[in-house]
């Protein structure tokens, strides 16, 4: 299973986190990015991501809750990262985003709120590397795993494999030893977490990586 891991919330000390991070077999470093607009919310800075970010030598999987994803693109780029995520719910032409990550060399992934219907993504499939699937609504860190998220995994996995295309999917907000268990079943193929993780870094990412 590969594990992304939140460093979401500004009481965390970012570059402690990232620099623990290197000793464990987290996959990918995830950054929230909020704009105070798409949600209420406002994270770091790209100048202190740049900055936190420089002291791990992990993979960033950019998570943007932002109302103009394309602003970001450029920023992003020029860090060590792997893939860039923005919302289904923030653009119009969905196309023009995927087109604009790819032209950076970077992964392409979107992102669908919970009552977003995942069907809106299938025409889309064959050209997005990642989806992610919220589990929470965005926003904040700490929420409790949305119940039907598995089922929306499950359709979302049928369509991939109809499609025989290799869309990764990703699940984010609430995910635990429990609720990630749910989403394997599912057919989940990476899992975003930020409180669990860190209530015991070294262990519960061990415990998720093992699943
Ligand atoms: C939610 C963020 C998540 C969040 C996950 O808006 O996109 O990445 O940090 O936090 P937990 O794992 O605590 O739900
Ligand atoms: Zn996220």
């Amino acid at each position: 299973m590969k594990v992304s891991v939140s460093i979401l919330s500004k009481t965390i000390k970012g570059q402690d986190i990232v620099k623990e991070l290197d000793k464990t077999k987290a996959d990918f470093i995830h950054i929230d990015i909020m704009d105070g607009k798409f949600v209420e919310n406002k994270t770091w800075t790209f100048s202190e991501i740049k900055k936190i970010t420089s002291y791990s030598h992990r993979p960033l999987d950019v998570h943007l809750m932002v109302d103009k994803p394309s602003k970001y693109i450029e920023d992003y780029a020029l860090l060590n990262t792997n893939d860039i995520i923005f919302h289904y719910e923030a653009v119009k032409d969905v196309n023009e985003m995927i087109n604009l990550i790819k032209g950076y060399g970077l992964k392409a992934g979107i992102a669908i709120n919970p009552d977003t219907d995942v069907k809106v993504l299938f025409p889309y499939l064959k050209d997005l590397d990642l989806v992610l699937i919220m589990s929470v609504f965005p926003g904040a860190s700490g929420q409790s795993f949305i119940e039907n998220t598995p089922d929306r995994i499950k359709e979302l996995k049928e369509e991939i494999i109809n499609q025989n295309v290799k869309t990764i999917i990703s699940v984010d907000g609430g995910v635990n030893n429990e609720t990630a268990l749910l989403c394997k079943e599912a057919g989940v193929d990476m899992l975003v977490s930020a409180s669990y993780i860190h209530q015991d870094i070294i262990n519960n990412i061990e415990i998720l990586k093992n699943l």
